[in-house]
């Protein structure tokens, strides 16, 4: 099933939530309605890191539609996000399809739903939406995906918010002489087609995303978000270094060992505490003018 998707997103939600942008969640956040509840759809939302980063920093209260195609990740997100509320207080029951978080000044409404992004996006996911919003998703899509998207959000008249898009750079210390040659087959990976709408944008992910919602009428405003990991997160490094072996060898599988003695000298760096990495992501806002 998808329990080292589950154990990755685990690892890297302290990482993710460190590096994004809190100023353009906040730009985001100042223009949906106070009024009445916010209704927002997550994208692909895996175990729910994007919910959890944003339940605190938008108007409440707020209804929220979280979609993914995988029913083990959706049901791991109310043991996730009950813990999470736990440690600030806040109460979480279950409701019909979902749950409801509440605390002094929290009311949010979460309901979840199995389902397969590939194109056509259904009108309806996006009906009444005043937030879309998804986070490590935007390299696994296609330009045609983006450019549906950007529409649907045009037509809906919601604000956007994509966080953690991977943007290709990546870096090490200490420094190998092959981590360039290995950082570039996984870009080269990334761009395999994960089934949403045709060959990912992969490391361009966030610069056609803004191509997309600017053609469609938004003002976009993007930041990177950087991780920058340390010794410390010996897990989340191990996973990302190993990632990146197995992506190299699916692009070349006739470089096999001098992938291997990479793997071996960066796990060496780790296993002497020595280790630190940087992966670049971009966070991109848009929203309509007039809201
Ligand atoms: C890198 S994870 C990000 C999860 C979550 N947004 C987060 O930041 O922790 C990508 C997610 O996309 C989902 N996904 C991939 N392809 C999908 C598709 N065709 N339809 C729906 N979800 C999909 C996966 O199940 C996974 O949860």
């Amino acid at each position: 099933m998808d329990d080292a998707l589950a154990e990755w997103l685990r690892l890297r939600e302290v990482a993710d939530w460190t590096a994004r942008s809190a100023p353009l969640a906040h730009q985001v956040a100042d223009r949906l309605p106070t009024e009445r509840p916010v209704r927002v759809l997550d994208l692909a939302t895996g175990t729910g890191s994007n919910l959890r980063y944003l339940m605190t920093r938008l108007p409440s209260p707020q209804h929220w539609l979280l979609v993914d195609r995988s029913a083990g990740l959706l049901r791991l997100l109310g043991e996730r996000t009950s813990a999470w509320a736990a440690s600030r207080g806040y109460r979480v029951e279950p409701i019909d399809r979902g749950l409801a978080v509440r605390g002094s000044s929290l009311a949010c409404v979460v309901e979840t739903r199995i389902l397969d992004l590939n194109l056509p996006l259904a009108e309806e996911l996006f009906a009444g939406r005043h937030l879309v919003t998804a986070s490590a998703l935007l390299d696994l899509v296609s330009e045609a995906w983006l450019t549906a998207l950007a529409g649907r959000c045009r037509t809906s008249g919601a604000a956007a918010l994509f966080a953690l898009s991977y943007d290709g750079r990546s870096a090490f210390s200490p420094p190998e002489p092959d981590d360039e040659w290995v950082r570039t087959l996984l870009n080269q990976h990334q761009h395999r087609d994960k089934g949403l709408g045709g060959p990912a944008a992969g490391p361009s992910a966030h610069l056609t995303a803004r191509q997309c919602f600017l053609a469609a009428g938004f003002s976009c405003r993007d930041a990177p978000t950087d991780w920058s990991i340390g010794p410390d997160e010996e897990a989340l490094q191990r996973q990302f270094i190993e990632g990146l072996a197995a992506a190299a060898v699916e692009e070349r599988p006739d470089a096999g060992d001098a992938v291997a003695a990479w793997l071996t000298r960066r796990l060496a760096h780790l296993a002497g505490g020595q280790s630190r990495a940087t992966v670049g992501h971009h966070d991109l806002a848009a929203w309509l003018s007039g809201t």
